[in-house]
C-alpha cells in the first residue's frame, strides 16, 4: 500500500498522537549541568560570553546545585578555578584545593541521589593554560599522567562519584584507574572524555574557566575535527583501559560521532554540548532570532536522538524547568 491510501500525516494529526509516537524522550535525568567554582571571590561573577552562567563562590555553588537537583537534573560536572597557578598546576591535587572543597560541599549537601562529577584536567591550574606539563614546548604525555593520578585520588577522596579526565593524554584512563584502585578508591567511576576535538566552540569556556593556552594551541593532544575513525580508536582504547562511560565533545557539530560511538560500542555514552554551542544559541535568542526554549529543547533532543544517554549542557537547569 502506498499513497493515496498510506498517509504518514495520520500519526501527526493531534497532540495525543504525536506524543504517543515520539521516538526520543528527553527528561531532566538525562542532563548534567556544568558549574564553575572560583577561589577568592566573595560574590558570583557573571560570565559575559555565557549569558546566565557564572563563576560561583562555594556558597552560590551549593545553592545553584541544590536548585539543579530539585529540578531533577542527574548531576553536575564541576570545574575549579584556583587563585594561584603555576607551571605544573600543583593546586589541582591539593587536598584543600578549590575543586576539592566544592566536591565535598556538594556531596555533603546533596547526598547520593545526585551525581557529582569532577572534571580532571590541568588547564585551569597551569600558568601557561595547557592541559599538561610542558617539556620542549609541548605537553609531555607521561609526566602529565603522574599529575593526573594525583588529581584523581584527591578528587575521589573529596567525594567525587565520577572523575572525568578531559586532557586527551594517551593512557590517561588506565593511569587514573590504577591510581584510584591502589588507594582504595575502587568505587570511583571514570567518565572518559574519550573523543575530544580541537574545537573553536570552547572559546567562551576559556573565559569562564580562565584556561586559555598562553602559547600555541591544543592540536597536539585534541583531535582534528575532520576525523571520525580516529574517534573510534580513542573510544576503543578508553574502554579497554577501564572507562565506565565515554564522552564525545563537542556535541552539535559532532552528532555523527555520537551516533558512530553509540552504535559501535553500545557503551554508556555522554555528549558535551559545549560553551560555544550554548553561547551561539543564547546570542541568537537575545536578538530575537531564535526562540530560546524551542531551540534548546530541539538541540538537546537531537543529541539524545543521535545516541547520547547523557547530555552535559549549560542549558540543563532551564531545560529541566521547561520539561517539568
Ligand atoms: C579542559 C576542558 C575544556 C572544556 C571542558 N574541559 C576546554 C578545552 O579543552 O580547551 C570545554 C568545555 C566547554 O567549552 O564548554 N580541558
Amino acid at each position: 500500500m502506498t499513497f493515496p491510501e498510506r498517509r504518514l500525516r495520520r500519526l501527526r494529526r493531534t497532540p495525543g498522537l504525536r506524543r504517543a509516537f515520539t521516538e526520543t524522550r528527553l527528561s531532566p535525568s538525562d542532563l548534567i549541568a556544568p558549574l564553575f567554582l572560583k577561589e577568592g571571590i566573595s560574590d558570583p561573577v557573571p560570565i559575559s560570553s555565557m549569558p546566565g552562567q557564572q563563576q560561583h563562590t562555594l556558597e552560590s555553588l551549593v545553592k545553584d546545585a541544590r536548585e539543579v537537583a530539585e529540578r531533577g537534573v542527574a548531576g553536575v560536572v564541576l570545574f575549579g578555578i584556583p587563585a594561584h597557578k603555576d607551571a605544573t598546576g600543583s593546586e589541582a591535587s591539593s587536598a584543600q584545593g578549590i575543586v576539592q572543597r566544592g566536591l565535598a560541599a556538594l556531596k555533603d549537601e546533596l547526598g547520593d541521589g545526585f551525581v557529582v562529577i569532577a572534571d580532571l584536567c590541568l588547564c585551569e591550574y597551569t600558568d601557561h593554560g595547557h592541559c599538561g606539563i610542558i617539556e620542549n614546548g609541548d605537553v609531555a604525555n607521561d609526566r602529565t599522567l603522574e599529575a593526573y593520578r594525583r588529581i584523581a585520588v584527591s578528587q575521589a577522596r573529596a567525594g567525587a562519584d565520577i572523575v572525568a579526565p578531559s586532557g586527551m593524554m594517551d593512557g590517561q584512563v588506565v593511569a587514573i584507574r590504577q591510581a584510584l584502585d591502589s588507594e582504595g578508591l575502587g568505587e570511583t567511576a571514570i567518565l572518559a572524555y574519550a573523543t575530544k576535538y580541537a574545537s573553536s566552540f570552547y572559546g567562551p569556556f576559556r573565559e569562564a574557566a580562565e584556561g586559555a593556552p598562553q602559547f600555541g594551541d591544543r592540536r597536539s593532544y585534541q583531535q582534528d575535527p575532520a576525523n571520525v575513525e580516529e574517534s573510534l580508536r580513542e573510544v576503543a582504547e578508553d574502554i579497554e583501559e577501564g572507562a565506565d562511560a565515554v564522552m564525545v565533545k563537542p556535541a552539535i557539530a559532532y552528532l555523527d560521532v555520537v551516533r558512530a560511538v553509540k552504535e559501535t560500542f553500545g557503551y554508556p555514552t555522554a555528549a558535551y554540548n559545549v560553551s560555544g554551542e550554548y553561547s551561539m544559541l543564547m546570542a541568537a535568542a537575545e536578538r530575537g532570532w531564535l526562540d530560546e526554549r524551542q531551540a534548546t529543547l530541539e538541540t538537546l533532543t537531537s543529541i539524545r536522538r543521535a545516541g547520547a544517554d547523557l547530555v552535559i549542557s549549560y542549558h540543563a537547569k532551564k531545560a529541566a524547568e521547561w520539561l517539568a
